[in-house]
């Protein structure tokens, strides 16, 4: 027995009012279809169908699947038509799982949950109870509660209309009954579309026996049609993480208050103040503190380290007890060793900054290698860039360098090497050495003040 995944995607979403096709739109930085997919792929399926219509390259670019079978469904004629162009990769024995791209926080558990039920079954449908079923397929049950069939809203009568139990889309099938009931479905209906969910009767029909999984949550087998239900979900989505974070031993501010778009792993006694975005893949040590108003992208942050306010951290790797911020930048490439400090007003790129090396103060560090216990004065900049290419600066250990100095790279800056505030620092300069540039001060003996002329004199 193989588990055949097979995932609706072919809508337009004509209501995300966007030009890029509705899977693709994204729930906690990843796109919809991916969270879908994701989903499937957990539950250990070997090939999965994905039927594509609108946007369809689009969609199939974007998407990341280990063994997609892409098909195509070019007219968008209902849910029985969709998955009737899928019938060639469904053998006989598969257990086939409809799926939807539009669906995001649809858990791995609960698709496993239909296929398990199956072993008892023709088909099991996923329900879900709502005290507002506007709209949705109402599931009919008999006196005895089997499932009987499934009525569309608007095909529904008043009575039809009062269940409360409602069809989520998501039914699992052998593929022998699918290929047979779907070759048999009719548009017979008041939207005149091939509806999935008659497969549900024609199963009734055979004496075979309709099993149902409910879902407890509504919210995870909500659809998203606009971008209202979206910015729902994404709430939804990052409680979710905020709770599991809290769980693992990290304390949120306001766990309303963290978005987290990718995936965020942190040790013990973290504290995450409001308003911080991780993004991607972000590692963060025990003890670490993100202060308030931080972006953090695809970062790994040692024990003991403190992001202070306002930090934007990119692609960087960030040693223990360091500390960064308030408003500092940090670049893609940039390795801070342990106990270095990027102050407010710093921007680091694509550097390596020495075990406890201080940059405190508004200052640009970029493409530099600087050892060990540097210390570089307010306003320091390395000039890498001459207007075409690139170059480095080496800063050895023990450098202090004095405020408002300029490194023009290349340029290496040898160990125990003092500089003197305000220098235009272009060539080597010895060890242990102080080197300066700088004009000589001067004063003018008995220079005026201007005065300010009278406005009336001016005329
Ligand atoms: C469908 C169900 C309804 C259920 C509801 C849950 C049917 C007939 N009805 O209704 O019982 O309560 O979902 O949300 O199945 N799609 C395609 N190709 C198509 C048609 C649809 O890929 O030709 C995709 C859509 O993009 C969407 C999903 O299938 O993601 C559902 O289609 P939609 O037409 O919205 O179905 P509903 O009318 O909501
Ligand atoms: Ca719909």
């Amino acid at each position: 027995m193989a588990l055949l995944p097979i995932i609706l995607a072919a809508g337009q979403g004509t209501r995300m009012n966007s030009s890029m096709p509705k899977v693709l739109h994204s729930i906690g930085g990843k796109p919809m279809l991916q969270h879908v997919i994701d989903s499937c792929e957990q539950l250990g399926v070997d090939k999965l169908g994905i039927i594509v219509g609108h946007g369809a390259e689009q969609v199939k670019q974007d998407a990341k699947v280990t063994n997609p079978r892409w098909v195509v469904q070019s007219e968008q004629k209902g849910t029985g038509h969709a998955v009737l162009q899928a019938v060639d990769l469904m053998s006989d024995e598969d257990v086939v799982i409809i799926a939807y791209g539009d669906v995001p926080l649809i858990k791995t558990n609960t698709l496993k949950k239909l296929s398990d039920k199956l072993e008892e079954a023709s088909l099991v449908v996923l329900t879900t109870m709502l005290d507002k079923p506007f709209g949705y397929g109402r599931i009919i049950r008999d006196e005895s509660s089997r499932i009987r069939y499934i009525v569309e809203e608007k095909d529904a009568n008043v009575q039809e209309q009062a269940v409360t139990e409602v069809n989520t889309g998501f039914i699992a099938a052998k593929g022998a009954n699918l290929k047979r009931w779907l070759s048999e479905i009719k548009p017979n209906n008041a939207q005149g579309e091939y509806y999935l969910t008659d497969c549900i009767a024609m199963a009734v029909e055979e004496g075979g026996l309709v099993e149902s999984v409910i879902c407890e949550n509504p919210l995870e087998v909500e659809g998203v049609n606009n971008r209202i239900q979206q910015a729902k979900l994404e709430r939804v989505f990052q409680k979710e993480q905020a709770d599991n974070l809290m769980l693992q031993g990290v304390t949120l501010a306001d766990p309303a208050r963290v978005d987290i778009r990718g995936h965020l792993s942190a040790g013990k006694d973290v504290f995450i103040d409001i308003n911080t975005i991780i993004i991607g893949e972000v590692t963060l040590g025990n003890n670490v503190v993100i202060q308030s108003g931080c972006m953090i992208e695809n970062a790994t942050i040692g024990d003991n380290t403190v992001i202070k306010a306002n930090s934007v951290i990119e692609s960087a790797q960030i040693g223990n007890s360091c500390e960064v911020g308030p408003f500092a930048r940090v670049r893609p490439g940039t390795v801070l060793k342990k106990q270095a400090k990027v102050g407010n007003f710093v921007e680091v790129k694509k550097s390596t900054i020495g075990v406890g090396s201080k940059i405190s103060h508004l200052s640009y560090i970029g493409d530099t290698t600087m050892g060990d216990e540097v210390n570089i004065g307010a306003g320091t900049i390395t000039c890498n860039y001459d207007g075409a290419n690139k170059f480095q600066t080496i800063i050895g250990d023990k450098v202090f360098v004095g405020s408002d100095t300029q490194l023009v790279a290349p340029v290496t800056i040898s160990e125990g090497s003092t500089i003197g505030a305000g220098s235009t620092i272009t060539k080597n300069t010895p060890a242990n050495e102080l080197t300066l540039s700088r004009s000589k001060q001067m004063t003018l003996k008995g220079w005026v003040k201007p005065v300010k002329h009278n406005k009336k004199d001016n005329k």
